[in-house]
């Protein structure tokens, strides 16, 4: 028997796949390694889950439409062996109702495309000039501080207000988002104790009741913003809900801000780490756009995502998985997979790479990557030519969570 399979099960204490861990949170990559090398479908009894290590299993699964966010819409919790609802975080339940990330066939299709309707390729390009304004205030007054905290004095300030110009959000209620939007993702975390649980409820309440004031304005005063248009948007005979409409506001702000500055912390860590790279980017060898995919590629802000198998017949790699089977999906491990990437620990800003999984794939497909792109690419063309010099002066630590990958801070100095 090999050390690290005890009898037919997967030792993950033996691998250092503990998710809590901080070695591991530190850097989970070697651990993905070894897992893809142990097999491709590994069962982790903590989660009961399938974890899909590989890239080729992460992108089917990604398109399977027998695999689902939610089962609920056909199974009883009793035949999928979860306990029913307690209902005791029902604000909580109640932002996350009408979110596209939970939903289903008919609900997804058809609110996606009412979505999809208004903020469009189209919304976000007319934005640029704004964004480009927006990063370069926001970075000047960072470094007009010296040594400056990249996350909180940059990415957070700067990407909240992109998110606020887009729905129609004021501004000034920035910090208030952030703080219901912190305390709301720790529910997607493996580990959430009733402390975080609690102050989750307590956000999601209030923002509901944000959300629903501003609805109520904007139904009066429509102006040309996201929510006056989520609101006005008819398709077919269709229109969303106000609930559909309060949902899909949370989810956009959340959504909005939460992995944009992730990805900006972490891949600016990743830059500054290796300064032949951010060379590359400062002598115009390298375009930010290409930088975007390998930042995302490299160490990218979310690392699981799982659905449930709802129908016969699912297989990976010959294992075969019932319905009811929970499977897990490891963004961080397919996207270092050597089997699809050439010299995958490598960071190479110019790979040019976009076919990653960083963005999901399928009908739940990012729909604000290309304003993810657009902020992230326009932070990095503001930071090459307004601090090209720019170095690490402490050491970043990652925050103690896996699922949303970031770091608690990132000071840097301009000069
Ligand atoms: C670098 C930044 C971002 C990354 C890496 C990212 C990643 C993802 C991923 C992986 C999914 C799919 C989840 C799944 O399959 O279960 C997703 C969905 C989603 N994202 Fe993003 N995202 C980013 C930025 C944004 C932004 C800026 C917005 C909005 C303005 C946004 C809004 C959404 C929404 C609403 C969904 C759900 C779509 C659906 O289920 O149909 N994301 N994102």
């Amino acid at each position: 028997m090999s050390p690290l399979d005890s009898g037919g099960e997967t030792d993950f204490a033996a691998i250092g796949f503990d998710p809590a861990a901080p070695s591991f949170i530190a850097d989970p990559y070697p651990v993905f390694a070894r897992l893809r090398e142990l097999g491709p479908v590994l069962y982790y009894p903590p989660r009961r889950v399938h974890l899909l290590t590989r890239f080729e299993h992460v992108h089917a699964a990604l398109r399977d439409r027998r695999l689902g966010r939610e089962f609920r819409h056909r199974y009883t919790p009793q035949e999928f062996g979860q306990p029913e609802s307690t209902e005791r975080w029902p604000s909580w339940e109640e932002s996350e109702r009408w979110s596209l990330l939970n939903l289903e066939p008919p609900d997804h299709p058809r609110i996606r495309r009412l979505v999809s309707a208004v903020f469009t390729a189209r919304s976000v390009a007319a934005l640029r000039p704004v964004i480009e304004q927006l990063s370069e205030e926001t970075l000047r007054a960072a470094i007009d501080l010296g040594d400056f905290e990249l996350i909180t004095d940059y990415a957070q300030p700067y990407s909240v207000a992109v998110i606020c110009t887009l729905l129609g959000v004021p501004r000034v209620d920035g910090p208030r988002l952030l703080g219901w939007s912190h305390a709301i993702v720790k529910m997607y975390e493996l580990h959430t104790d009733h402390e975080q649980k609690l102050a989750a409820e307590l956000a999601a309440a209030e923002f509901i009741d944000y959300v629903r004031a501003l609805i109520d304005d904007r139904r009066r005063h429509p102006e040309v913003d996201l929510i006056s248009e989520l609101i006005q948007v008819a398709d077919q005979g269709d229109r969303l809900t106000d609930d559909e409409i309060v949902c899909t506001v949370i989810v956009l702000l959340n959504a909005g801000h939460e992995a944009t500055v992730n990805t900006l912390g972490n891949g600016m860590r990743a830059l500054l780490h290796h300064p032949a790279q951010w060379a590359r980017i400062v002598g115009g060898d390298v375009e930010p756009s290409t930088a975007v995919e390998e930042m995302i590629r490299w160490d990218g802000p979310l690392q699981l995502f799982e659905r449930w198998v709802l129908d016969d017949g699912v297989e990976f790699a010959g294992h075969r998985l019932r319905v009811g089977d929970r499977i897990g999906m490891l963004f961080g491990s397919a996207n270092r997979d050597p089997a699809r990437f050439t010299d995958p620990d490598a960071f190479d800003i110019g790979r040019g790479d976009g076919g990653h999984i960083g963005f999901g794939g399928g009908m739940h497909f990012c729909i604000g990557a290309p304003l993810a792109r657009l902020e992230i690419a326009v932070s990095i063309t503001q930071l090459r030519s307004l601090a090209p010099r720019l170095r690490l002066v402490a050491e970043p630590e990652y925050q103690p969570f896996f699922v949303i990958r970031g770091l608690k801070g990132l000071v840097v100095a301009a000069s």
